[in-house]
C-alpha cells in the first residue's frame, strides 16, 4: 500500500485553501440529521453482517464438514492486507430471490496478493450449490469489467455447480450470458491481464471453463471437480457409469489431462499455491501521478452525519463535506464565483490528487460549462476525477431552453462519456433524471460508484412524477368530459409516491448493481483513495473530446 500517514498534522498557518466549515454542532438540525444518518448507517452494518454470514445454517455446516472454508475467509487468506481490501457489490441480491441469495451468491473483493493488485472472484456453494442466478451472472461480469478497465489480476475461487437450471433464461443466451464471463477472461489474458483459477469444489458444464480459460489452473484433492458434464448427465447421455473424481478430480486433471496445472491437498494449500503463482507475475506498479503524504481532514468525517439533511430538497453547502473527505480540508476551488451551484476543484484524498465536481445546487448552463472546462483540465493533467452526486436535474423553463441549456448540458455529458482519466462517482444525496446522466451515473462508466444510505435514485423524484402522471390523467379524463374525483386522483397520486419510494432506495439499487456498494460516510474516504489507486495500474489511452455543440 502506497499511503503513509501523517495524521493530526493541522499546523495550518495562514493556508487559503482549508475549507472554512459554517456548521454548528449544537444545533438542533445538526442533532437531528446526525441521529438520523447514524441510524442509517446502523441499519446498514446490520444488513452486511447478515449477508456476510452466506447460506443457511445447514448448507455451511455441510461445507465446512467437507473440509471446505467458507468464500470469504478464502478471500481473507490470499489476501496481503485484509484491512485494505475494497469489497464489490456486497448488497447484490438484496431483497431479491426471495433473499436467498446473499451478496449474490458471489463474494468479489479488490486486494493485493503477493503485492499484485487482484480481483478475487468467489463463488458461495452455500447458496444453492453456487450456482449462477442473473445476479450472480451480472455481478461477476461487473467485477470482471472493473478488473479489466484497472488492469487487476483475477483471482477465481471456483465452487460452482454452474448455471441454476430454473434461471437459465436469465443466463445464458444474451450477450450478457454465461458465455461472456470467457469472452471477458479472453481477452484479459490475450492483453497480459493475469487469469488464475483454483477448483476448490464443484466446477461443472460451462463453468468448466474457467479453469480451462485461465492461464494457470490449481485443483484440491478430492472436492475439486472439473467436467463438462456430470456423472449424471453422462450416465443419461451416453449410459457410462462413472463417478465424480474419475471422471474429473484432481489426479486426472493434474495426472492425464492437462486441463489443471497444480495438485493441492486441501483449500489452504491451493491457496497459498496461488500466492505463489502471483509472486511470478513479474508486475511493477507504475504511478504517473504526483503523490503525497496522507494527511486526514481538518474537520472530524463524522460530522458529516449531522451535515447530510434529513430531506433531499433540504439545501447544504457541499463544501462542508468536501472539507471532510479530502487531505487536510484543501480544496483549491476552480471558478469559485461563477456557476455556483457546482463545485469544481483541485484537491488530493489520502495524498492521491483529484479533481473534484460536487453538486451544489440544480445545474445551470454556467455550471455544465464550468464542469466541462474542468474535466478538460483533468483531462490533460492526467487528475483523476471525483463526481459527488446530490442533483435534482437541469434547470427548465422557456428561458434556459432559449439560452441553450440543452447544449451546454450536452457538452457536460459529452466531456464526462469521452474523458479517460479515471472518474469515480459517489452518490451523496439524489440522483436524478438527466442530473445523473452529466455528473457520470453508471452508464458513463465511473471505474467505482459509491452510494451513501441516505441516497435516492429515480428518473425524477417520486412528487413531480406523481404530479406529471395524474395531469395526463386528468386530461384523458377531460377529453371524455369527466370529472376526476379528488379522493381518486389522492389515491393514485400515492401509489406512484410509494413505488418512487421504495424503488429510490439505495438498496433497490444495490441489490441491482447499479452501484459499486453502499458506504459508511465514515469509511468512504479510504474505499475512494483504494478505488483510486487500483485505477492507477491501467494506462490511459490517448482520448479525444467528441464535437462540443457551441
Ligand atoms: N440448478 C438449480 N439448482 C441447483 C443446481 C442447478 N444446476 N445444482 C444444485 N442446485 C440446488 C439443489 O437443488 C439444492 O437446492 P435446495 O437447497 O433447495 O434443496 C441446492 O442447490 C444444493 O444442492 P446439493 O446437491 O444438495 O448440494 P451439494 O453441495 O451436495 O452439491 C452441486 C452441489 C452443485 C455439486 C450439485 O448440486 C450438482 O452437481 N448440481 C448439478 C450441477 C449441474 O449439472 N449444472 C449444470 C450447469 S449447465
Amino acid at each position: 500500500m502506497y499511503w503513509r500517514w501523517r495524521s493530526n498534522c493541522f499546523n495550518i498557518g495562514n493556508n487559503q485553501l482549508i475549507i472554512k466549515s459554517n456548521i454548528n454542532p449544537k444545533s438542533l438540525n445538526y442533532q437531528n440529521n446526525f441521529d438520523r444518518m447514524s441510524e442509517l448507517v446502523s441499519d446498514l452494518k446490520k444488513k452486511k453482517r447478515i449477508i456476510n454470514i452466506g447460506g443457511s445454517l445447514e448448507s455451511r455446516k455441510r461445507h465446512i464438514s467437507r473440509g471446505k472454508v467458507l468464500p470469504r475467509e478464502r478471500i481473507a487468506h490470499l489476501l496481503d492486507d485484509k484491512d485494505n481490501a475494497l469489497e464489490i457489490g456486497e448488497l447484490a441480491g438484496y431483497d431479491l430471490n426471495n433473499n436467498e441469495t446473499p451478496s449474490g451468491s458471489i463474494v468479489c473483493v479488490i486486494g493485493k496478493v503477493s503485492g499484485r493488485d487482484s480481483m478475487i472472484i468467489a463463488n458461495d456453494a452455500t447458496v444453492k450449490g453456487g450456482t449462477y442466478f442473473p445476479i450472480t451472472l451480472k455481478k461477476h461480469l461487473r467485477s470482471l469489467e472493473i478488473a479489466k478497465e484497472n488492469n487487476l489480476a483475477c483471482i477465481n475461487l471456483v465452487d460452482s455447480g454452474g448455471a441454476n437450471l430454473r434461471e437459465q433464461t436469465g443466463i445464458f443466451a444474451d450477450k450478457e450470458g454465461f458465455g461472456r464471463i470467457f469472452f471477458e477472461m479472453a481477452n484479459m489474458s490475450s492483453v497480459g491481464i493475469p487469469q488464475i483459477s483454483a477448483v476448490l469444489g464443484s466446477c461443472t458444464a460451462g463453468g468448466a471453463y474457467i479453469p480451462a480459460m485461465s492461464d494457470e489452473t490449481v485443483i484440491v484433492k478430492k472436492n475439486g471437480t472439473i467436467f463438462l458434464g456430470g456423472p449424471h448427465l453422462v450416465k443419461a447421455a451416453t449410459g457410462e457409469i462413472t463417478n465424480e473424481q474419475d471422471l474429473g478430480g484432481a489426479e486426472l486433471h493434474t495426472k492425464l489431462s492437462g486441463v489443471a496445472d497444480y495438485f493441492a491437498n486441501d483449500d489452504y494449500d491451493a491457496l497459498n499455491i496461488i500466492k505463489s503463482i502471483m509472486k511470478n507475475l513479474n508486475y511493477k506498479k507504475k504511478y504517473d501521478l504526483n503523490l503525497k503524504d496522507a494527511v486526514d481532514p481538518k474537520y472530524d468525517p463524522h460530522e458529516i452525519y449531522g451535515i447530510l439533511p434529513t430531506e433531499l430538497k433540504e439545501q447544504y453547502d457541499v463544501k462542508e463535506i468536501i472539507a471532510r473527505l479530502v487531505d487536510n480540508s484543501e480544496l483549491d476551488e476552480f471558478k469559485s464565483n461563477y456557476g455556483t451551484t457546482l463545485v469544481t476543484g483541485f484537491a488530493y484524498l489520502m495524498g492521491i490528487p483529484i479533481g473534484i465536481v460536487a453538486n451544489n445546487g440544480i445545474l445551470f448552463s454556467e455550471s455544465s460549462l464550468k464542469a466541462t472546462h474542468f474535466i478538460q483540465l483533468c483531462e490533460q493533467r492526467g487528475i483523476p476525477i471525483l463526481f459527488l452526486q446530490n442533483i435534482a436535474g437541469f434547470m427548465i423553463g422557456r428561458s434556459y431552453e432559449e439560452k441553450g441549456i440543452a447544449k451546454d448540458g450536452a457538452k457536460l455529458v459529452n466531456a464526462v462519456s469521452t474523458v479517460t482519466v479515471p472518474k469515480l462517482t459517489l452518490i451523496i444525496g439524489g440522483s436524478f433524471g438527466a442530473g445523473n446522466y452529466a455528473m457520470c451515473g453508471r452508464a458513463y462508466s465511473p471505474r467505482f460508484l459509491f452510494s451513501w444510505p441516505n441516497s435516492k435514485i429515480s428518473v425524477m423524484g417520486g412528487e413531480i412524477a406523481a404530479n406529471v402522471l395524474s395531469s395526463v390523467k386528468e386530461a384523458q379524463y377531460e377529453k371524455l368530459g369527466k370529472k376526476w374525483k379528488a379522493e381518486k386522483r389522492l389515491n393514485f397520486q400515492k401509489e406512484i409516491i410509494d413505488q418512487f419510494d421504495y424503488e429510490g432506495s439505495p438498496y433497490y439499487a444495490s441489490a441491482r448493481l447499479w452501484d459499486d456498494g453502499i458506504l459508511d460516510p465514515l469509511e468512504t474516504r479510504k474505499k475512494i483513495a483504494l478505488g483510486l489507486l487500483n485505477s492507477l495500474n491501467s494506462k490511459r489511452k490517448n482520448g479525444k473530446f467528441g464535437i462540443f455543440r457551441m
